[in-house]
């Protein structure tokens, strides 16, 4: 088949990017997870989902990956990946073949696949550790693999579940400094769940704040400054006000 080259092929690549949910709703015999949520994500967004625990967050990623079905409503989305909440590198590879695992799946050659997955590990602060086994490596450090693998996976579309959640204060600055590098060089569209409304208002361009369950959207903050290749300077006062506000909602969606 001839491949052309130009403006249609671009406009196809966005579109599976994008991200459409109306009237979804999961539920688990008695259990609402999820209710209701309508929501649309551009191309590239970068879209924090912050909420009491419980809630639906990791339901709503499993539904836009499609590895639930919603029990109502419909989701339109590309590929998706899911970078579970629980860290799932294997322990017989070193971090280089964790990192190209999705590659190899594909059926890319094995040093093809190291290839990319050493360079993208180096882009990561990785160099030198490439041959290291996952047990001998920090949880940071494991996060950056994680963070490679789900990348090489090259789907438009990445839901990471609470992807910091476990590390230290410094390590997770250090982290949201170099997923916002890695975003800033090859953009895609990211729904991030953290239970961190700072980290949610430095890394994305807008902060959803789900109620208790049965989760629904009781706020939609857009993060008014653009993200830069080393995350947003989170005393901004830009920042600071997304921040507040995410609080204030969860605070009113709790009471
Ligand atoms: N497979 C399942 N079977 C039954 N209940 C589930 C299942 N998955 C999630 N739930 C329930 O749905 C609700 C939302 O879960 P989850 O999406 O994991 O919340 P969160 O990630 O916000 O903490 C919880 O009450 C949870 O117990
Ligand atoms: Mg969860």
């Amino acid at each position: 088949m001839a491949t052309r080259v130009g403006a249609p092929v671009v406009e196809a690549r966005e579109l599976e990017g994008e991200v459409r949910l109306q009237g979804l709703t999961r539920r688990f015999g008695e259990v609402v997870a999820l209710q209701d949520v309508a929501l649309r994500i551009a191309p590239r967004e970068v879209v924090a989902v912050v909420g009491p625990s419980g809630c639906g967050k990791s339901t709503l990623l499993e539904l836009v990956c499609g590895l639930q079905e919603p029990s109502d409503g419909t989701v339109h989305a590309g590929r998706a990946v899911l970078m579970p909440q629980r860290d799932l590198l294997l322990p017989w590879l070193d971090a280089r073949d964790n990192a190209a695992l999705p590659l190899r799946l594909a059926g890319t050659n094995k040093s093809d696949a190291r290839a990319q997955a050493h360079a993208l590990l180096t882009e990561l602060g990785l160099d030198g550790f490439e041959a290291s086994r996952t047990w001998e490596l920090s949880g940071g450090m494991r996060q950056r693999v994680a963070v490679a693998r789900t990348l090489l996976s090259g789907a438009p579309i990445l839901c990471l579940d609470e992807p910091f959640g476990a590390l230290d204060a410094i390590t997770r600055a250090d982290a949201q400094t170099w997923l916002s590098a890695i975003l800033h060089r090859t953009p895609r569209t990211v729904l991030l769940v953290t239970h961190d409304v700072e980290e949610a208002a430095v890394l994305a361009d807008r902060v959803l704040v789900l109620s208790p369950r049965p989760g629904r959207i009781v706020a939609d903050l857009a993060v008014d400054l653009p993200r830069t290749a080393t995350g947003r300077d989170p005393t901004d006062a830009r920042v600071v006000a997304v921040r507040a506000r995410a609080l204030e909602a969860l605070r009113g969606a709790m009471a």
